[in-house]
């Protein structure tokens, strides 16, 4: 092992890989990942790429960040095979009619260069448009997953009544449910709601957009445990058992981000970061009962 570089193993300096979750679906996804969201499409080949190389195998992207291409080309550039890397991506607002949805997955997998997805999810739920039917987009993807052109099927910014009505109207269960959650907002309730239903939840914008780093308590904690502010905020999330996928930009980061796997918060500090929950009003995102935006 110590004879290979980094570039062979990624995930220097800690040498602890990352965790796989099982999802209900019998698949496995990594814990942590690299997030795409603001990577701008003229940078997203050299981020993905560099992220790889770093040691990430699991990129989250979305057709609304216009940068499904440029995830393709970083794969590619890696040199790793399409099968060491999960994938996800995201339906658009502006695709939930069934036929516009599966236009749209043709789509997405044209513009990453693959014939499947790992994960595939609608992405808001939309309650204020299409009459309110997200049922029919959602009996679209599990066309899809029959199809195995996405191993797995999730929904994205999904609130308990959303996912009660799934349950209700279909025959199964999202794999995952992509929500903001971050130390601001823990958002408990939908998470309690999926760790009871079989249902992953992914921790979107993780560090609150990085709000939460100059945060004293957080601060605190890294001083102690000479660790950084992220580190222990990712660690927070991975010990509550959701799936991260930070974003950055930057190559040191990437790597710190990934170095959370060689140590453990103890209770104390967990507590400690649960009481900076500040409920609806630490919400940064927009809010998935009227959030009705659609690309124009
Ligand atoms: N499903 C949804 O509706 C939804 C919504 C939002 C996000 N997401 C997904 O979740 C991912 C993560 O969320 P996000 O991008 O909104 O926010 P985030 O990951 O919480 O924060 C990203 C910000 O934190 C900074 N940052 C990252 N690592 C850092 C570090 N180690 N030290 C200091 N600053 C650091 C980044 O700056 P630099 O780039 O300058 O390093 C960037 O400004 C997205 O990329 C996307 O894949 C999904």
């Amino acid at each position: 092992m110590a004879l290979l570089g980094p570039l062979a193993l990624g995930m220097l300096p800690g040498m602890t890989s990352i965790p796989d979750l099982m999802l209900a679906d019998g698949h496995a996804i990594p814990q942590l990942g690299y997030g795409t969201y603001l990577v701008p499409p003229e940078k997203t080949a050299e981020a993905v790429r560099s992220a790889l190389e770093t040691g990430y195998r699991h990129i989250d992207t979305a057709e609304m960040y216009d940068n499904e291409r440029g995830v393709g080309e970083g794969l590619r550039a890696s040199g790793l095979a399409r099968d060491e890397v999960y994938i996800t991506s995201k339906l658009s607002n502006a695709w939930h009619l069934p036929d516009d949805a599966r236009r749209a997955f043709d789509a997405t997998l044209a513009e990453l260069g693959s014939d499947h997805l790992d994960l595939f999810i609608i992405h808001w739920p939309l309650p204020t448009r299409y009459g309110g039917d997200f049922v029919s987009t959602w009996k679209v993807l599990e066309e899809f997953q029959r199809q195995s052109r996405t191993r797995s099927i999730g929904v994205s910014n999904f609130q308990i009544a959303h996912l009660e009505r799934l349950a209700r109207e279909t025959g199964t269960v999202p794999a995952v449910n992509q929500i903001e959650v971050h130390p601001y907002f823990s958002n408990d309730e939908v998470r309690a709601y999926g760790q009871e239903h079989g249902i992953v939840t992914q921790a979107w914008s993780p560090l609150a957009r990085g709000k939460v780093l100059s945060e004293p308590i957080v601060m605190g904690i890294a001083e102690r445990l000479q660790r950084t502010p992220s580190q222990i905020v990712l660690r927070w999330h991975v010990q509550r058992g959701d799936v991260v996928f930070p974003k950055t930009m930057s190559a040191t980061r990437m790597q710190e981000n990934l170095d959370i796997f060689d140590f453990e918060l103890e209770a104390d500090d967990l507590e400690a970061i649960n009481g900076l929950d500040q409920g609806e009003a630490g919400r940064i995102g927009p809010h998935p009962d009227t959030f009705d935006w659609i690309p124009g």
